[in-house]
């Protein structure tokens, strides 16, 4: 399949996205700029469309998909109920990088949900993704345009990377502001729970709707054949070729002990702050006290590891709170779980 790569500049912006909001009418898959990552969109209401996403990313049949709007109207024909905690959820964080898991109507194909009775929602802020939901008219499930188990794409040349000859099209926008995947959050239990933090931090949850609890799959390995509730958080994810082990320490600590594993391939990937003493080759993937930053470089960082021949990469663990929890939660599975602490 040739893919076509929509470019988006103020000439071509128009007849780029007539020509995605086409191809997903038609039952295509087109790569997406959104705010967080780019996404792999296709029909929602569309079963063999829908199906073909899954055979793109090489993605197992049980993950379940997001569902995109372009606008709150689109949400309930979608749902059969949206508790009071969702709809206020709904008013503060929309749009932006807050998926909802509600109960699914009939109209959503259960292969996007995965056969669960359940589906995630999400309103991007990107205008180009909202653009794209309105033209083609239908709600968009997109997963992350990437291949399955490589870090999710923060640019267009991530998505052309992995999925060149696999979709129908990709449109060429810029880097993703947050870079990480959007914050999901169930409204199906008795109480809301975070299943995958991200842009919208546990503190701003909180805010909102009081407490909320945090799923054990966050921060910990699921056991093996335990149940998980939210699927993707059992699959090894967002990793590079290379080893990546998490350090916890201190910048002195993590220095002399990188320092002290110098040879051939490894690396470090670390704050702004530790990289002026250190012996090995390094990353950095942002200021130690700037989650933000951290978060909108970390999966670039990851792919480029494999670019520059590392075997073996030392991560420097960020710290858990805001956006750092996300981060954490991404490179601990980068990891594979693997964690030293000094
Ligand atoms: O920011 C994002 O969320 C990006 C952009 C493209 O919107 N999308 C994204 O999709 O990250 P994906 O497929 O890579 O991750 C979706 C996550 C998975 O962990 C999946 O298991 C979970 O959401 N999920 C989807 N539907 C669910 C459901 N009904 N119940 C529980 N978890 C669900
Ligand atoms: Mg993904």
């Amino acid at each position: 399949m040739k893919t076509l790569q929509l470019e988006l500049t103020p000439e071509k912006r128009e007849e780029s996205l007539e020509t995605a909001a086409k191809i997903i009418r038609c039952g295509g898959l087109v790569a997406m700029p959104t705010e967080t990552v780019y996404g792999l969109a296709a029909n929602a209401l569309n079963e063999m469309a829908v199906e073909s996403i899954f055979k793109a990313k090489g993605r197992p049949q049980d993950n379940p998909l997001i569902v995109h709007i372009s606008g709150e109207e689109m949400l309930a024909p979608l749902v059969t109920r949206i508790p009071q905690a969702a709809k206020k959820c709904a008013e503060n964080f929309w749009p932006g990088p807050f998926t909802m898991i509600l109960p699914k109507s009939s109209v959503i194909p259960s292969v996007v949900s995965a056969g669960l009775n359940t589906v995630a929602v999400r309103l991007p802020s990107h205008p180009i993704a909202r653009e794209l939901i309105r033209r083609a008219g239908v709600p968009l499930a997109a997963p992350s345009a990437n291949l399955s188990g490589s870090p999710s794409p923060t640019s267009a040349e991530h998505c052309v990377r992995d999925l060149n000859g696999r979709v129908d099209a990709i449109l060429m926008g810029g880097n993703s502001e947050v870079g990480l995947e959007s914050t999901v959050v169930s409204f199906v239990g008795s109480r809301p729970r975070l299943l995958r933090p991200g842009g919208i931090t546990a503190e701003q949850l909180k805010e909102v709707i009081g407490e909320i609890e945090i799923d054990k799959a966050v921060l910990q390995e699921p056991e093996e054949g335990e149940a998980v509730a939210s699927p993707g958080m059992k699959y090894k994810h967002y990793s590079p070729t290379a080893r990546v082990i998490m350090v916890e320490g201190n910048s002195e600590d993590f220095v002399n002990f990188v320092n002290s594993k110098k040879d051939e391939g490894v690396f470090a990937l670390c704050y702004k702050e530790d990289a002026g003493a250190l012996d090995v080759p390094f990353l950095t993937y942002g200021s130690e006290a700037d989650f933000a930053e951290q978060g909108a470089n970390l999966f670039n960082a990851l792919r480029k590891l494999d670019e520059i021949g590392c075997r073996i990469c030392f991560a420097h663990a960020p710290k858990k709170g805001g956006i750092g929890l996300a981060v954490y939660n991404r490179l601990i599975r980068a990891a594979g779980f693997e964690v030293i602490s000094l």
